[in-house]
């Protein structure tokens, strides 16, 4: 196999050229951060499972019309996306008080919030992503406004939609992160999903018993990390019911699709 061209490595990801131009392959790794990379951990099979998970959810988003990156799962660990422009901005939605906005505000987590909050920070590892608000986008030209009218109108949807998809298999969408490209045409750029969608990046609470089925397991030291993550996979029906390995994702997968091709 002839050696591909790696672009960047980030934290969960490995980025290399893609088969043709204007493709990029992602390939998810097993390794965990948090705390801006001040904790370090593995997490055997979260990649298989985040793969496959994210390539659901885009698929599903791209359905209802949310223009997205994904082209195609490649493999376990890979997919091909569209290369984006990385508008720098990391977009959390909050549905559930948690995490920062508890401990910056004082509200207890778990507290549902009136209404659903945007909140956007400069995507900068060496800054620590610091909070910044639209002024700040405007004033540094992040992005432009009709740019930002853009991905607030795509977070709100997809919160929406993906609201709806998790409480329908017991879970409480509690927060989570996106991120957006440019994509050009001729002389014109339009802005679609990129990144992921997984439960590295979501908070997920099961309805009933509000056990936690995402990365603060890894962040909070509560272990069952890869089974949170199984649990999440199968109740979107993307596991045998009886369980298994993270590899069992994709073998039923492909199985799956070996069935239909008889
Ligand atoms: O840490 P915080 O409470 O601000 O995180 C809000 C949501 O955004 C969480 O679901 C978390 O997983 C996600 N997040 C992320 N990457 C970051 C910051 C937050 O995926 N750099």
């Amino acid at each position: 196999m002839s050696r591909r061209r790696q672009i960047y490595e980030g934290k969960a990801k490995i980025l290399y050229e893609g088969p043709e131009p204007g493709t990029i392959i992602q390939y998810f790794k097993d390794d965990a951060t948090a705390f801006n990379n001040q904790k370090k951990g593995t997490i055997n099979g979260k990649g298989v499972l985040n793969n496959r998970i994210s390539e659901h959810i885009f698929t599903l988003l791209g359905q209802i019309g949310v223009p997205t990156h994904f082209i195609r799962r490649l493999n376990m660990r890979e997919q091909l996306v569209r290369q984006v422009e990385i508008v720098p901005i990391e977009v959390i939605v909050r549905n559930v008080a948690a995490g920062t906005l508890s401990k910056r505000l004082g509200i207890e987590e778990g507290t549902p919030l009136p209404r659903t909050i945007l909140e956007y920070c400069y995507k900068d590892d060496a800054l620590g992503d610091p909070m910044i608000s639209d002024e700040h986008i405007a004033c540094f030209g992040w992005a432009s406004q009709e740019e930002m009218h853009e991905i607030s109108d795509m977070a709100i949807r997809v919160n929406d939609f993906l609201s709806g998809l998790f409480a329908g298999i017991g879970i409480r969408l509690v927060d989570f992160k996106l991120e957006f490209g440019r994509v050009w045409e001729n002389d014109f750029s339009r802005i679609i999903l990129a990144d992921e969608i997984s439960p590295d990046g979501c908070r997920l609470w099961d309805m009933k018993s509000n056990e936690k089925l995402d990365k603060d397991r890894f962040r909070r030291d509560l272990g069952g990390e890869v089974e949170a993550y199984q649990e999440v996979a199968r109740r979107l029906g993307l596991m045998p019911e009886d369980g298994g390995g993270p590899d069992t994702v994709l073998n039923l997968d492909e199985a799956r699709k070996a069935r239909a091709k008889d």
